[in-house]
C-alpha cells in the first residue's frame, strides 16, 4: 500500500527492519522542512505570527494524538519516546507509590526498556518482579495474568504487542482484571499503535507509551498517556523552563498541573509536527486495514517459509506481522548479512529482549516486521533468497 510516498523504497530495498524504526513518507517530512524553512519558532514563548501557528500545531497534536488512541488530549506527554515514557512512569510515579514487597508483573519477553527501569526500582525500593509464564506459542495468557496474581500484585506492566515473538496481548481483559483487583495497568504500545487500534480508555490502561519514529513519525519524539487521576502525584524527572509558574529566591516555586509540568525545556517541536503528520497519515489510511495488511502478509510469508526445509520458525501463530526464524546452523547475524546481499534488511540478533531466551532457547533470531508498504513481492524476494540460502551457507561453512 502506498509505496509511492515513501522515497527511500524508490532504491530497490525490501525493508522489513520496521519493528526497529518505519520509513518516513514524503507528508512528514515536508512538514518537518517546512517548520524549518517557514515558520521556525519556540512554543509558548513568543507573540509573533510564526510562534503562534507553532503554538497551534504543537498543541493541537495532543488533539491528534488523544483522537488516535481514544484518550483526553490533557492525558497527553510528548517524550523522547518509549524508553523515556517507561521511565517516567517508574521513577516519576512506581517509586513514590510502591513499597518494599510490593509485586509487579512483567514477561521474559518484554524489550529492555520495560524490564530494566523495574530492575533499577527493585534496587532502590525492594519491589518484587515476578515473570509471567508464556504458553507453547511464547504468548502471555489472560489465565497466566490471573494465576500469577497475589494480594501483593501492584503493576502489571507489559508490551501490548511484544517485539519478537509478535503475541498480540489481550490488553482489554488484562485491563479489567488490574481494576477489579486495584493493580496499576502499564502498557508499552511501541509495537502496537502504529499497527492496530489501542483504545486506552476502554482498556483501562493507566500508562500508554509508544513512539513517534516506529509509526511513520521522526526519531526523537514519542508519547506517555497518564490517566489524569495519576498526573497531580506524578513527579517530573526533569526540570526547568516551560514547566514552572514561579520560582523564588527563598527556594520557594509552583509547578505547572498537567501535562505540561513534564515537558522541561524547548520540546521537540519539529518532530511533534511530524508525529501529527505521520497519525493524520495513518488515519488516512485507516489503522485496521494496515493491521489486516500486515497479518495477511505474514500468513503468506508463512507459508512459503514452512515449505523451506533448513529454515525454523519461532512464532507462526502471532497475530501480527512479525515473524523471527533462523537458518538452521546459521548464526542470525550472518543471515542477516547475507539477506543484505540482496537489499533485504531485516535485523537479527536478540532484539533488546534478552530474556527471550530462556522461553524460546536461543539467543538470537533473525526478524521480520512488516508495515503498510511491505507487500507480496518483498516476500517473494525473500523467499527467493532463503531458498538458495542452504546451498550457499553450506559452501560457506
Ligand atoms: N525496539 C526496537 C526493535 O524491536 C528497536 O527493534
Amino acid at each position: 500500500m502506498h509505496r509511492e510516498d515513501f522515497t527511500m523504497l524508490e532504491n530497490d530495498i525490501v525493508y522489513f527492519d520496521n519493528g526497529a524504526t518505519t520509513l518516513k513518507p514524503k507528508c512528514v517530512i515536508d512538514s518537518m522542512v517546512k517548520y524549518y524553512s517557514e515558520y521556525t519558532s519556540n512554543i509558548h514563548r513568543g507573540d509573533y505570527d510564526a510562534a503562534i501557528k507553532t503554538n497551534k500545531l504543537y498543541d493541537d497534536t495532543r488533539n491528534v494524538v488523544s483522537r488516535f488512541i481514544n484518550s483526553d488530549s490533557d492525558e497527553v506527554i510528548f517524550t523522547s519516546g518509549t524508553t523515556m515514557s517507561i521511565n517516567m512512569v517508574v521513577f516519576g510515579y512506581m517509586e513514590k507509590v510502591l513499597n518494599e514487597g510490593d509485586e509487579v508483573l512483567l514477561t521474559k519477553s518484554e524489550h529492555a526498556s520495560n524490564v530494566l527501569p523495574w530492575i533499577k526500582l527493585s534496587e532502590k525500593k525492594g519491589i518484587v518482579i515476578k515473570y509471567m509464564e508464556l504458553d507453547n506459542n511464547y504468548a502471555l495468557t489472560v489465565e497466566s495474568v490471573r494465576k500469577n496474581i497475589t494480594d501483593k500484585t501492584k503493576v502489571i506492566s507489559i508490551a501490548h504487542v511484544t517485539n519478537v515473538i509478535g503475541d498480540v496481548r489481550d490488553i482489554e481483559s488484562i485491563g479489567k482484571i488490574c481494576k477489579e483487583n486495584d493493580i496499576y495497568f502499564c502498557v508499552d504500545g511501541a509495537q502496537s499503535v502504529p499497527h492496530m487500534k489501542v483504545d486506552f480508555k476502554n482498556s483501562n490502561i493507566d500508562f500508554l507509551s509508544f513512539s513517534g519514529h516506529k509509526m511513520c513519525g521522526p526519531t526523537g519524539v514519542g508519547c506517555l498517556i497518564v490517566k489524569k487521576k495519576y498526573l497531580n502525584s506524578m513527579e517530573p524527572l526533569c526540570y526547568g523552563g516551560g514547566m514552572n509558574n514561579f520560582f523564588e529566591g527563598d527556594n520557594s516555586y509552583e509547578l505547572k498541573k498537567g501535562v505540561t509540568k513534564f515537558e522541561a525545556g524547548t520540546p521537540p517541536i519539529a518532530e511533534v509536527i511530524g508525529l501529527r503528520e505521520a497519525i493524520l497519515y495513518l488515519e488516512k489510511i485507516g489503522i485496521e486495514n494496515i493491521h489486516k495488511h500486515e497479518v495477511e502478509l505474514k500468513k503468506y510469508l508463512v507459508s512459503k517459509l514452512k515449505n523451506i526445509s533448513n529454515i525454523k520458525l519461532y512464532n507462526e501463530t502471532s497475530n501480527s506481522g512479525i515473524l523471527a526464524f533462523n537458518i538452521d546452523g546459521v548464526f542470525a547475524q550472518d543471515s542477516s548479512i547475507y539477506l543484505n546481499n540482496y537489499n533485504i534488511y531485516v535485523r537479527a540478533g536478540n532484539h533488546c529482549t534478552k530474556m527471550l531466551k530462556d522461553e524460546i532457547g536461543i539467543k538470537n533470531t533473525v526478524r521480520v516486521s512488516m508495515y503498510l508498504y511491505n507487500n507480496k513481492n518483498d516476500i517473494d524476494r525473500l523467499v527467493e533468497v532463503l531458498e538458495k540460502s542452504d546451498d550457499i551457507f553450506k559452501i560457506v561453512i
